[in-house]
């Protein structure tokens, strides 16, 4: 407590004019975090790696709305990336990032160095996701998601939320995340939010900044294949997964690497006589940039 209260006063400079305040440390941010509580405030996260776009300002809205203390959190989790992909050149926009944050109203951003998270180098103790997660994203990034849950659980326990916001454009994510929180008990819920796009459907992601002018009209292929997916689902699985791959029929430069429709339930592809509710998956590369979206379809 003592420790908390001096960590406070010391770092009152690392406020900014809208009243965000950067958090460098986990016991600082701990102890600030444990006097909000005192007074019954209510705790909101959303994880993110930073170089934010109006997607994840939706979250942090979300955060802002749901409980009374947002805290957004900016680290590029070295765990979740595999050699020979972009985690040297993972856009990194710290003071544009505050700036955002500062100006919709989020009280604390956590933004902790690597040898703050990972003391010991990468973390031996790691969350085995399981099956789903060596599926879709998964095969082609393999140990992006035990990664990905490890970070996130280390975040859940730092910050102990309330709630947590993720995007659904990160769909398998979302799913994995809320199977943690459900097979770990985790005392927490998970806040959903849509996925925001450009005006032409291109999902919003930190990864666009990657691409170049032909690529940025190139990678307008995936919301296109999707929509299709949409158009054609009550004619059936086959029919809608026919639809979408047509979509990337004429394109050059683009290189897919799944097309999917999964059963929301179990993340797992539906059969071919599915109906109902279910999402459609896809992945592509465009240029050397990974793209993916997703969208909800109904199977008729
Ligand atoms: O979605 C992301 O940006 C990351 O996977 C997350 C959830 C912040 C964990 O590093």
């Amino acid at each position: 407590m003592t420790k908390a209260k001096s960590e406070t006063t010391s770092d009152a400079r690392s406020e900014t004019a809208g009243g965000l305040r950067v958090v460098r440390t986990i016991a600082e941010l701990r102890g600030l975090l444990a006097e909000r509580r005192a007074v019954g405030a209510s705790v909101a996260l959303v994880p993110t790696m930073g170089a934010l776009h109006d997607g994840h300002l939706a979250l942090a809205r979300r955060a802002r709305e749901v409980a009374d203390v947002a805290v957004v959190s900016i680290f590029v989790n070295p765990l979740q990336f595999g050699a020979g992909e972009d985690l040297d050149r993972y856009p990194r926009t710290f003071d544009a990032d505050i700036a955002a944050l500062d100006a919709l109203g989020a009280q604390f951003v956590f933004a902790p160095s690597v040898e703050e998270m990972y003391p010991d180098g990468p973390s031996s103790t790691r969350v085995a996701a399981g099956e789903v997660a060596s599926l879709y994203e998964g095969a082609s990034r393999p140990g992006h998601f035990d990664g990905m849950l490890t970070v996130v659980s280390k975040l859940f326990h730092i910050v102990m939320p309330d709630v947590a916001v993720f995007g659904q454009k990160d769909a398998q994510q979302v799913f994995l995340v809320k199977r943690m929180v459900s097979d770990l008990d985790m005392p927490l819920s998970i806040d959903v939010v849509t996925t925001v796009r450009e005006d032409d459907g291109l999902a919003m992601s930190s990864r666009n900044r990657y691409l170049d002018e032909t690529e940025r009209k190139t990678a307008l292929v995936l919301s296109e294949a999707l929509r299709a997916a949409a158009d054609a689902a009550s004619e059936g699985v086959d029919e809608a997964l026919a639809e979408a791959t047509a979509a990337f029929g004429d394109h050059d430069g683009v290189e897919l690497d799944y097309l999917v429709i999964v059963d929301p339930e179990t993340f797992l592809p539906v059969a071919a006589d599915a109906t109902g509710p279910a999402v459609a998956l896809v992945a592509a590369r465009v240029g050397t940039t990974r793209l993916i979206d997703n969208r909800p379809i109904t199977l008729g």
